[in-house]
């Protein structure tokens, strides 16, 4: 079954993690492919023979360049996203602003200029996270940006519903990637930060990239046709027990 076959679908932050594997499951459902991140070796890793686009998603002009070039679209997943760890009175205007850029801004830029390139009847789903729904300590810009990301997807669901484009957000609790990574290696006893982290889910585990693309590419597909402006979390029920 190639449910996918003959549509074209964007996948940012393709280059590694949760991006990574919705472009290698959406290949084979069918799909063609258009990789965007900043490091084109890495996007070569995910899928060689997809079309590769080096984009920094922060960056207004560049991303105007490529909607030019852009064929129409019936997807997009947009999944680039960073994780700056600190407070409110902890963290600076420039990491503000970095985490706005990264995890808001960029989207918003990418559905503002490719918009016109979507096709009746296409599917966008952002990835957001489950601390854009419920607040944990020390990584406050990121919890402000992706709660602007899921209602982002909302405001979308309804400037977009008259030509029938849906969007939708997903929003993942811990998933062991790069970005993950990164956070447990700064602790002081990175396996401890791990064994701790998976105890705040009633499943008492991590997520797996596969899991977050599973759920992404039912949004994507005919089957959720009815689902729009929604916000799920994906997170072993941790948003909804804690
Ligand atoms: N892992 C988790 O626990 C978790 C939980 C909830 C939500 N999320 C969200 O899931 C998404 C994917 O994260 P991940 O866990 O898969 O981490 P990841 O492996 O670090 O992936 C993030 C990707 O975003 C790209 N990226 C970052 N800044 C960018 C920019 N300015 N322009 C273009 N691309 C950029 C990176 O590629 P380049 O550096 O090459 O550009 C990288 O491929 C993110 O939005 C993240 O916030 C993750």
């Amino acid at each position: 079954m190639k449910p996918f076959l003959g549509r074209r679908i964007l996948v940012t932050g393709a280059g590694s993690g949760i991006g990574r594997a919705c472009a290698r499951r959406l290949e084979a459902l069918g799909a063609e492919l258009i990789l965007a991140g900043r490091r084109a070796e890495l996007l070569r890793e995910t899928l060689p023979h997809a079309r590769h686009v080096p984009l920094d998603h922060t960056r207004d002009e560049d991303v105007q360049a490529f909607a030019r070039d852009c064929p129409p679209l019936d997807g997009m997943v947009l999944a680039a996203g960073s994780l700056l760890t600190g407070g409110v009175e902890g963290t600076s205007a420039p990491a503000f602003d970095r985490m706005i850029a990264s995890n808001l801004k960029g989207p918003w830029l990418l559905c503002h200029h490719l918009g016109p390139s979507l096709r009746d009847a296409a599917s966008v789903v952002l990835v957001g996270s489950n601390v854009g729904i419920r607040a944990i300590p020390d990584s406050a810009a990121y919890c402000v940006a992706k709660a602007g990301l899921h209602m982002l997807a909302q405001v979308l669901a309804l400037e977009w519903a008259p030509r029938g484009i849906r969007c939708n957000a997903v929003a993942p609790g811990p998933v062991h990637t790069a970005m993950v990574d990164a956070r447990l290696r700064s602790a002081p006893d990175p396996a401890a930060a791990l064994h701790a982290l998976a105890q705040v889910n009633p499943m008492r585990r991590l997520g797996r990239e596969e899991e977050v693309a599973a759920l992404a590419i039912h949004l994507l597909g005919d089957e959720s046709r009815w689902t729009t402006g929604t916000v799920i979390p994906i997170d072993g029920g941790a948003s909804a027990v804690f």
